[in-house]
């Protein structure tokens, strides 16, 4: 089966395709090639099948015949402008979350066989006048265009498997912290620089006080719940194809603690902590507690503490 990421240069993506190689297999088939597109060109990867790298911008309806190949058989939408982009530049968001993944449910719906689509959603869909913690059927009512973007994208993708265009699964991802490389323009960004820069002998401010608190998990559990969403007989999703994925609710103060208790006070002296009352506005509005029951029905797991995350930072991405 040929596999495409859409997305395959970004965090996500790249060890999503890491993950694959390794596993061979989804869904109980064989992997027999790796697809990976982004608007950058995705790096090289080694892999005991062929992969193939494509840089092209998936918001163009003329360049889906080259993102999703006729003969793909599974396809992650991870492609995506993140939150304080999307925010800022309206235009840009639209064009790349909602025309972008029109386009690729276009193109999946025109291939032979309905391929599996799995599409990175958020729990920014969720938001306004909500009581916590937010169950499975609640009201999808996003307070940023991103939110909306990805709402739109869960709609499609469940009308488009309604119809039998495909065999589509959308998650809501936590906020997945520590992610490695640079600072990024998600609004929750500091969720990792004061982990991975203090890691890293360097200094990181916290806009926010530490009684703020986040939806969070960790690179390792998505991804795996990212293999797991593939792996789900399509009659056990019922009538909603998208869910909220498991996650742990963490007070800024206790992920810090967690970073003490595995890598000593050095690296916590090196958080600033300097409150910004813009960022603290927008945190304070982020849906931090839900009930994902659906998501733990059907197998999907969080991780058991962030001290977990914090270790797993370190062996996946600073010892290696
Ligand atoms: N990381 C998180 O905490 C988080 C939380 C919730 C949801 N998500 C979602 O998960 C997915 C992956 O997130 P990530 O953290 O890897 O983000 P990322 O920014 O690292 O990766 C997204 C990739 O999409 C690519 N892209 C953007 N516009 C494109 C376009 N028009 N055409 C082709 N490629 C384009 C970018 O170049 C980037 O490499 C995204 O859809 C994101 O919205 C992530």
């Amino acid at each position: 089966m040929k596999v495409v990421i859409l997305g395959g240069a970004g965090f996500i993506g790249r060890k999503l395709a890491e993950k694959l190689t390794a596993l061979g297999e989804l869904k109980g088939r064989e992997i027999t090639s790796l697809h990976l597109v982004d608007i950058v060109e995705p790096l090289p990867l080694e892999a005991p099948f062929p992969v193939t790298r494509v840089a092209l911008d998936l918001a163009k309806a003329d360049n889906m015949a080259q993102a999703v190949p006729a003969d793909s058989g599974a396809v992650y939408h991870l492609a995506a402008v993140v939150s304080g982009q999307a925010e800022a530049e309206f235009d840009t968001g639209m064009q790349a979350n909602l025309f972008g993944t029109l386009n690729v449910l276009e193109r999946c719906r025109a291939l032979a066989e309905p391929p599996l689509v799995v599409f990175a959603s958020s729990v920014a869909v969720y938001g306004g006048e909500i009581p916590l913690p937010i169950e499975d059927w609640y009201l999808l009512n996003p307070q940023t265009s991103y939110g909306t973007q990805k709402a739109i994208g869960e709609l499609l993708v469940n009308d488009y498997s309604r119809k039998g265009f495909i065999d589509g699964r959308g998650l809501r991802l936590p906020t997945v912290t520590v992610r490695p490389g640079k600072p990024n323009a998600a609004a929750s960004s500091f969720a990792s620089s004061i982990f991975r820069e203090p890691l890293q002998g360097e200094e990181a401010v916290c806009p926010v006080a530490p009684e703020a608190t986040m939806w969070i998990c960790s690179p390792r559990a998505v991804i795996a719940n990212l293999v797991h969403a593939a792996e789900i007989e399509a009659e056990a999703w019922g009538k909603n194809r998208c869910l909220a994925l498991p996650g742990l609710l963490a007070s800024l103060g206790e992920m810090v603690e967690a970073m003490r208790k595995v890598a000593g006070d050095e690296p916590v002296s090196r958080i600033r902590w300097e409150p910004d009352p813009t960022i603290q506005k927008i945190v304070a509005n982020w849906p931090a507690d839900l009930k994902p029951e659906k998501a733990l029905r059907l197998g999907f797991k969080a991780d058991q503490s962030f001290e977990d995350n914090i270790r797993y930072f370190l062996e996946d991405d600073i010892r290696r």
